[in-house]
């Protein structure tokens, strides 16, 4: 077997119209994974990949070469559903050379903080038969929710048409399918509410000892 020569270093950062020479590679490695998998994928256009770049929600993975030449290493995107209350990150890909060196798990968290600074409040959801990505999305809080927690934004089920198993999903009224529905909803991760009149109260507290220090200066 052919031996693969190593990187000599990895770059993850978010992708702007200089990255755009790479959106034909990106796909082309899309295709040729879900072909694999055997599970059908979710058609995205050179046009579609170069916008997520220029708007500043894409995240690429560049490899530095020992013969100083830069290769496209992974690549994934986020995209937002139902008027910005839910986002997904989605197109996860790193191109088989350069598997098994944690790169996946680089890009997700930098979509994943994308997300957040961007979005604050949206959902981050995602629909997955993949167990490094079930992986991923649990070290980053995501729970198992049901299909109903999801959005109806019809175009990202629009999505799964692509998919082999598109058939169960629709027998099912969407209800159920092959792939595990996570979300991470941020409401749960915020600390508890602390009412209204506490935070009075400890305003008037720091007023106080913001005063008494000044008196005791
Ligand atoms: C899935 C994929 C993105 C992983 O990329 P990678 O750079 O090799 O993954 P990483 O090295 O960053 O690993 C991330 C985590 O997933 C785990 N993992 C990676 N590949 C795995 C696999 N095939 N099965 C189970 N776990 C896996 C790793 O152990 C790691 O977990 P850890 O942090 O607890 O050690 C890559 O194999 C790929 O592009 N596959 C084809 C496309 C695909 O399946 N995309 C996901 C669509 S749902």
């Amino acid at each position: 077997m052919e031996e693969l020569i190593k990187p000599e270093s990895i770059q993850v950062l978010v992708a702007d119209e200089s990255h755009e020479r790479y959106v034909d590679t990106i796909l082309k490695t899309i295709e040729e994974a879900a072909k694999v998998r055997g599970t059908g994928i979710a058609k995205r256009t050179h046009e579609y990949v170069a916008n997520k770049m220029f708007e500043a929600k894409a995240v690429i993975a560049l490899a530095k070469m020992p013969d100083g030449t830069e290769r496209f290493a992974g690549f994934s995107y986020i995209e937002t559903w139902g008027n910005k209350q839910y986002v997904t990150t989605s197109g996860l890909i790193v191109h088989p050379d350069f598997r098994g060196l944690g790169i996946a798990k680089k890009i997700k968290d930098l979509t994943f903080s994308l997300a957040r600074t961007r979005w604050p409040h949206a959902k981050i959801f995602s629909l997955t038969s993949g167990k490094a990505v079930m992986k991923m999305n649990t070290q980053l809080g995501y729970l198992p929710v049901t299909f109903d927690d999801l959005t109806d934004d019809e175009a990202f089920w629009k999505g799964c048409e692509g998919c082999v198993n598109v058939g169960v999903l629709r027998e099912r009224n969407r209800k159920f399918c092959i792939c595990t529905a996570m979300l991470f909803d941020p409401e749960e991760h915020l600390p508890a509410k602390i009412p209204q009149e506490v935070i009075a109260r400890i305003d008037r507290l720091e007023g106080r000892a913001a005063h008494s220090q000044e008196l005791r200066d």
